[in-house]
């Protein structure tokens, strides 16, 4: 009883400093935080069992089961019943075919030189709000296309509005009686309200749109006249979900990765002149930014932005050779796991090298490296989010060179984010 209160107020004063040390003791930790058992599974092949081979034995847990009770219904990332799911990722699908990434590129090209020309030579740069910026643009032009820019506005403040109503990632009781009685502060209704009659807006015009657009939402209405099935509703439960899902996690990876550059002057100079070398920016230009790609992923081995995954054991479970008894919450990291050892030499080193060619569809494939999670309930906007991380580095170290006040350490929240208001100095390139 004593160790799980202690467990409990640890992991809540040094989140990470609590995995790293229960991470000590071996590949399946079984610990107790209150009345829940817990496992911290710290070992590829075990992650990958939970995520994939047996990944029906398992729930997303809690917390998405409150996000979706409390504002985003049933949607793509809070939908607990693999048939929904399913279908979900199906209508979804093609919004981030390849071809449709060609022209997102082009937005997120034209954001990220927006936020470069609006920088003076010597300007100081509050990275995380500029980042925050820049994903936002990317992903409100993948969704709404064209009429981003008549409702640009709404939507930065929609989604920055969303950011305030944030589920808590623990139930206190008290949480938990006001969720139970259905209770929500008036501010919350009035952002939900307001998210609702932009995001309902924009479905309408779309429905009587003589000119066919061909963004998501877009994408989201037309499955619905065909498949005859995905209700209003539906449509913006899933919109909210990808607003929700799609740019706060590029937007701390491109922080992360301001920070790695802060450490490696030289590095800037190189990929700065990676992207230099190009001279007009087109999706096909992307392989020609190898250095750039791979240095996002050695970004995301030591900054993961989503830096651990939860799930929930709905049945009695072999993991391993252990038994996993049905409630268990089982946690993996990929901070504890990208950063082992056994898998990663010299792990704490940052070395692009590590990912020539070849390299990283192996990590991936074998769970050593999971920035994006795996099995069924991978993120659908892995590819999204690589190519808008490269797109947007290259065009702002066209111009900049970056120089931090002061480095950050990490807080974990269901994200990992810096533990200070990130600021860097940028100079032009000469
Ligand atoms: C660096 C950026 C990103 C990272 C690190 C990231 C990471 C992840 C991870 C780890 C998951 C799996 C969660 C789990 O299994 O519990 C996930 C799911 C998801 N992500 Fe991302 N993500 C990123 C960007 C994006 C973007 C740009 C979008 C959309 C435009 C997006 C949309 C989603 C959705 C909808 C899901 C739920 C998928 C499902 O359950 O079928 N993510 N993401």
């Amino acid at each position: 009883m004593f160790e799980s209160i202690r467990n409990m107020v640890r992991l809540q004063r040094d989140t990470l400093g609590t995995f790293r040390e229960l991470s000590r003791r071996g590949d399946h930790v079984f610990f107790r935080v209150g009345h829940v058992r817990m496992l911290l599974l710290n070992h590829p092949v075990l992650i990958k069992q939970v995520l994939v081979t047996k990944q029906k034995s398992f729930e997303k847990g809690a917390y998405i089961r409150r996000l979706k009770k409390n504002w985003l219904g049933s949607s793509l990332l809070t939908e607990e019943d693999p048939a929904i799911h399913r279908r979900s990722r199906r209508l979804a699908q093609p919004a981030f075919h390849p071809h449709r990434l060609e022209v997102y590129a082009q937005a997120m090209r034209e954001s990220a030189v927006r936020l470069s020309d609006s920088w003076k030579d010597g300007t100081e740069v509050d990275i995380s709000a500029a980042m925050e910026q820049v994903t936002i643009d990317a992903v409100g032009a993948s969704l709404f296309g064209a009429s981003l820019h008549r409702n640009k506005q709404e939507v930065t403040e929609a989604i920055l509005a969303l950011l305030r109503i944030r589920t808590p990632l623990v139930a206190t009781p008290w949480v938990r009686l006001k969720e139970a009685v259905g209770y929500k502060p008036a501010a919350h209704r009035k952002v939900i309200k307001r998210l609702d009659d932009f995001i309902y807006g924009m479905i309408a015009e779309r429905k009587c749109d003589q000119m066919p657009s061909d963004d998501l939402l877009t994408m989201l209405v037309q499955a619905r006249e065909e498949s005859g099935g995905f209700d209003e509703q539906q449509i913006r439960n899933e919109t909210a979900a990808l607003l929700v899902a799609g740019f706060e996690t590029s937007a701390l990876g491109l922080g992360w990765a301001i920070q790695a550059l802060d450490a490696q002057p030289a590095l800037q100079e190189e990929l700065g002149a990676e992207a230099t070398n190009l001279s007009e920016f087109a999706w096909d230009s992307l392989p020609r930014l190898p250095r750039t790609a791979m240095f996002m992923d050695e970004v995301l081995r030591l900054y993961p932005p989503a830096w651990s995954l939860q799930r929930v054991a709905v049945e009695d479970v072999e993991i391993g050779d252990r038994r996993v008894p049905r409630g268990t919450i089982v946690l993996m990291s990929q901070f504890l796991t990208h950063r082992d050892p056994r898998f990663w030499p010299e792990p704490e080193v940052f070395n692009l090298d590590r990912w020539a060619p070849g390299v990283r569809k192996k990590a991936s494939e074998e769970f050593s490296y999971f920035p994006f999670g795996g099995g069924s309930r991978v993120c659908i906007g892995e590819h999204f989010a690589r190519s808008e991380m490269i797109v947007v580095l290259a065009m702002l170290l066209k111009k900049w060179r970056f120089k931090l006040q002061e480095r950050a350490g990490f807080q974990p929240k269901i994200t990992l984010h810096p533990d200070r208001p990130v600021i860097a100095r940028v100079s032009a390139v000469n």
